[in-house]
């Protein structure tokens, strides 16, 4: 028995294995390529098939946003993904905003603001960030807890976060 789901077959029955999905993915500016049963979420793809860890599962059902990745320069939630949803598209984690050694302007102004403290969330708070970066070049205040709305921070440090999210990418931000 097989039934339609976003696109995909999945097969049904528990003798009969999913037919795998082959995907070509560019993750963190590398073409990646790699085969998947229909239900393998992206965030699964990422940490098991292309060892990429910084995107974290905790809640997984989409309402915590430490999963929190980019597509195609949109912010999405890794958990609630398919990675056959990915197929000729481009992801970004948060292990492709450092160059090298040379930390982006947003994770720099995490240390300087001491905007963690566990530091759980804040690959999915960065990939927020970053995807309004992306999207808007001088974004206020507004703008930014409205990025990071998605993203909870069970340490608290949510102040501390929107100011380094200001002062790395608000009008007049050096960086
Ligand atoms: S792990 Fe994806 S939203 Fe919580
Ligand atoms: S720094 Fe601990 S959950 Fe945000």
């Amino acid at each position: 028995m097989e039934r339609e789901r976003g696109g995909y077959r999945l097969a049904m029955s528990a003798d009969t294995p999913p037919d795998l999905h082959e995907i070509t993915v560019e993750v963190n500016s590398t073409t990646r390529r790699a085969s998947f049963d229909p239900g393998t979420t992206l965030l699964d793809a990422l940490r098991e098939e292309f060892s990429l860890t910084g995107a974290k599962p905790v809640c997984e059902v989409g309402t915590c946003g430490a999963c929190t990745v980019l597509v195609d320069d949109r912010a999405v939630y890794s958990c609630l993904t398919l990675a056959a949803e990915c197929d000729g598209r481009r992801v970004d984690t948060v292990e492709g905003l450092a160059d090298g050694q040379e930390l982006s302007a947003l994770q720099r102004s995490f240390a300087e603001c001491d905007a963690l403290q566990c530091g759980y969330c804040t690959p999915g708070q960065l990939m927020s960030l970053e995807g309004l970066r992306r999207s808007d070049r001088e974004p206020d205040r507004e703008a930014i807890e409205h990025a990071v709305q998605g993203n909870l921070c069970r340490c608290g440090a949510y102040r501390h976060i929107l100011d380094a999210a200001e002062a790395a990418l608000s009008a007049g931000a050096s960086a």
